[in-house]
């Protein structure tokens, strides 16, 4: 008879770990890295209970578990994430891909069907993963598309997930800063910018502080500076009536308003997310040059 802890033990004993170790998911994160390690779904770890956990599985499970006790994210460990539906390659060269962000998915897509965009040239700014990218040339096919970002890093993984999900003959990766780099006149220019302020940075969840790449968090000022460089460099590289969607931080949303209106714009929309927060500013260029108002924040 075997002397091994049964499946049920073991991800009791990991259970435990995880809590004193204060992660607030603790079964769940349990289960996630025994399946990972296994190699198996929930179901099958529910069928197998009390069955002894195989040969060679528990030190590299307790290995794991260490690593997630210390406070690294779940999808570090696995190296994936689920966004928009589809399997996403992470790792700590990019942000881990947040469900609130799918809000700019559907806005495009949205767009693209109720108004006649044609082959619309769509850019995707900080493309980190390349989740907003991929999600978008996956739903629109007839897009074409641009990624770009300063890290060449971030890049070579997006580049992997364009590729895993077949989508990378539609996508042009550019390593750079903002728009700077782009030619050519994007019909959308979409971005999540790292829109943290440096002075809340502290304050954060280990997980992301300690974790995710500060690039991708903060812009190591009052939080707003890449939208302040997006609305007054984004009018340059926009086809005639073209969209700005940016992803805005919890409560950010009334200075971005404020903005908005010392620029060339049409007054923003802003999208809530699920928890009524709001998230998502979408914001057209002006048509008409006598309409543009000229205020400072
Ligand atoms: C908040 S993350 C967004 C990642 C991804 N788009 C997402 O939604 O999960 C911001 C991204 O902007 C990139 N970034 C930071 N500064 C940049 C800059 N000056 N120009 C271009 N990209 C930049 C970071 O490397 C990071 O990948």
């Amino acid at each position: 008879m075997s002397n091994a802890a049964t499946i049920a033990e073991t991800l009791q004993d990991a259970t435990r770990r995880l809590r004193v170790a204060g992660v607030a998911n603790d079964l769940l994160d349990a289960q996630t890295l025994l399946c990972f390690t296994l190699g198996r779904d929930r179901t099958w770890l529910i069928i197998n209970y009390r069955e002894p956990i195989p040969e060679g599985v528990a030190s590299r499970y307790a290995e794991l578990v260490e690593r997630r006790a210390k406070g690294e994210p779940l999808q570090y460990i696995t190296g994936r994430q689920e966004f928009f539906g589809l399997d996403f390659e992470v790792a700590p060269d990019v942000l881990i891909p947040r469900p609130e962000s799918e809000l700019m998915v559907e806005e495009v897509v949205r767009l693209v069907t109720t108004e006649v965009l044609g082959k619309p040239l769509i850019v995707d700014v900080g493309t980190g993963s390349g989740c907003l990218a991929v999600a978008i040339a996956r739903e629109v096919p007839e897009a074409q598309l641009i990624a770009i970002d300063i890290s060449a890093a971030a890049l070579c993984i997006a580049q992997r997930n364009a590729v895993r999900h077949g989508v990378e003959t539609r996508i042009e990766f550019l390593t750079g800063d903002l728009l700077t780099r782009l030619r050519d006149k994007a019909t959308i220019i979409v971005s999540n910018p790292p829109y943290i302020a440096a002075e809340e940075m502290a304050g954060l969840q280990r997980e992301v502080r300690d974790w995710e790449p500060r690039i991708a968090l903060t812009d190591e000022g009052d939080g707003l500076g890449f939208y302040r460089r997006l609305l007054s460099e984004a009018p340059g590289h926009l086809q005639p009536g073209g969209i700005l969607i940016c992803e805005v931080g919890y409560q950010q949303a009334d200075r971005l308003r404020a903005l908005v209106s010392s620029t060339h714009w049409q007054m923003p929309r802003f999208l809530t997310d699920l928890q009524g927060y709001e998230r998502t500013m979408v914001v057209r260029l002006q048509t008409d040059p006598s309409a543009i108002t000229v205020t400072s924040e």
